[in-house]
């Protein structure tokens, strides 16, 4: 039997974008983006950040969903298959490990998510809101531990049994069906936020960039953002790549993955920056608060707000768990396929881990004094979310460039698609411009992070 229909394969090239897009297109877009915006100046923090994702992320994605779809395997088999014998399944190894602390403070942020959608419908919102408001409820929030443990375990618990359930089943339908509700509703938001008086001030901070304010920080903290938002470094899209069909065009799945993934977290910047200029109280470089705190405000502009406000909270609770279980999904994948575990065995046990290791972020934003001094879950996601990642899409592009060969990944690539055009540009990419981009930031990050 084909090793294709032993491990399942996506239905279509269509659920294959779904299902790629709805790893993507999260909490990265949607809190992490305006955030690292927000702190880094803003426009020209877009303007790098767009062409990181062009020219960099592009190529690790293409790179990344091609190593799968060859080696049909997760990222420890995948190396193992194509240069057996070698270390370079260690690059396998690390997306395992960063996957799991990904996932340790990100299915955090995400029980936040689905705590302000109860808080929506219990009507904590309603009313004349502010910033004072919105600041009050969030540090009530966040600082209880009990309850934000409660709403973290809630989101690994869920995750768990959707991978436990396999892919087909899992993945498909979730991304499938609720993707275009959350897209109409955030284009909503942001043509009400860009309306509200005194929008212009934030807009002119989105989007005109001072280009004096250029700094290695922005460099390195866009080319994170592109990884991490495009789920890269890890092998995400290793596995998700290894079920794509062989007929299907790599290239142009790719570009549809990168370009709704951009799109969303472009629009999500439309939403946070007018509101935040409009009504004062809130700086852009609020951290991990910013969009918990920036959010209420445009709904409480929006007639039916709390429908909205609640609505919206839901959605970006289901776009979250599109991604936890795409964080999951990795050292599943690896222990099912490589030890023989049963799904439902590596599911229990890595999201037991995950649970525990997310403990201190969760405790770290008001709950325990020390976890927030040291701002716990700011460091686990720069080293993790950003650095971890960096280092796994570098040998990424070492491996395709120079190990395993562009030739040959090219080879893989025509099997859906035999003209590409783009394979000059691609495998210049990825042999030079992406790997040296990504080693200058890594060699020069202690006097970039200073
Ligand atoms: N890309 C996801 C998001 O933007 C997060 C993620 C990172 C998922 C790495 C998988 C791997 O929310």
């Amino acid at each position: 039997m084909a090793p294709e229909r032993e491990r399942g394969v996506w239905g279509s090239k269509i659920a294959f974008i779904l299902a790629a897009s709805g790893s993507a297109i999260g909490l990265g877009n949607i809190w992490r983006f305006p955030m690292i915006t927000g702190k880094s100046g803003g426009a020209i923090f877009v303007f790098i950040y767009i062409l990181a994702v062009v020219l960099i992320g592009f190529t690790v994605l293409l790179g990344e969903i091609t190593i799968g779809r060859f080696s049909q395997k997760n990222p420890v088999g995948a190396f193992k298959f194509i240069k057996p014998g070698t270390k370079w399944s260690l690059v396998g190894y690390l997306g395992v490990l960063t996957g799991i602390f990904i996932l340790s403070y990100y299915a955090v942020i995400a029980g936040w998510t689905l705590g302000y959608f109860v808080k929506f419908l219990t009507g904590s919102f309603r009313g004349e809101i502010t910033t004072d408001i919105t600041n009050r409820i969030f540090s009530q929030f966040t600082s209880s531990p009990i309850t934000v443990l409660i709403y973290f375990f809630v989101i690994i618990g869920i995750t768990t049994y959707i991978i436990s359930r396999g892919v087909k089943g899992g993945i498909e339908r979730w991304s499938k069906i609720l993707m275009p509700v959350l897209f109409i509703l955030i284009i909503l938001l942001a043509i009400r936020a860009i309306t509200l008086p005194g929008a212009e001030k934030g807009l002119l901070f989105y989007l005109k960039p001072d280009f004096s304010k250029l700094s290695g920080k922005i460099l390195l903290f866009a080319i994170g953002q592109a990884f991490f938002s495009l789920s890269l470094g890890m092998g995400t899209m290793i596995t998700y790549g290894s079920y794509i069909s062989k007929r299907d065009n790599l290239v142009t799945s790719a570009g549809w993955v990168a370009f709704s993934d951009t799109l969303i977290a472009l629009l999500a910047g439309f939403i946070i920056f007018p509101t935040l200029f409009a009504i004062p109280g809130i700086s852009p470089g609020e951290g991990a608060g910013l969009v918990f705190k920036v959010l209420p405000l445009v709904f409480s502009k929006l007639p039916g707000g709390i429908i909205f406000g609640a609505l919206f909270f839901l959605l970006l609770t289901i776009a979250a768990l599109t991604s936890t279980i795409s964080l999951l999904e990795v050292p599943v994948a690896y222990l099912v396929d490589e030890k023989n575990w049963t799904r439902t065995q590596a599911a229990s046990l890595t999201g037991l881990i995950t649970f525990l290791l997310g403990i201190p972020s969760a405790l770290s934003t008001g709950a325990n004094s020390f976890l927030t001094k040291i701002n716990f879950l700011g460091w686990i996601d720069f080293l993790f979310g950003n650095i971890s990642l960096a280092i796994g899409a570098l040998f990424i592009c070492i491996f395709i460039g120079w190990i395993w060969g562009v030739k040959n990944a090219s080879k893989e690539v025509e099997k859906g698609n035999p003209q590409f055009k783009i394979k000059k540009l691609w495998a210049f990419s990825v042999r030079f411009l992406s790997p040296i981009a990504v080693l200058i930031i890594l060699i020069f990050i202690k006097t970039i992070v200073g």
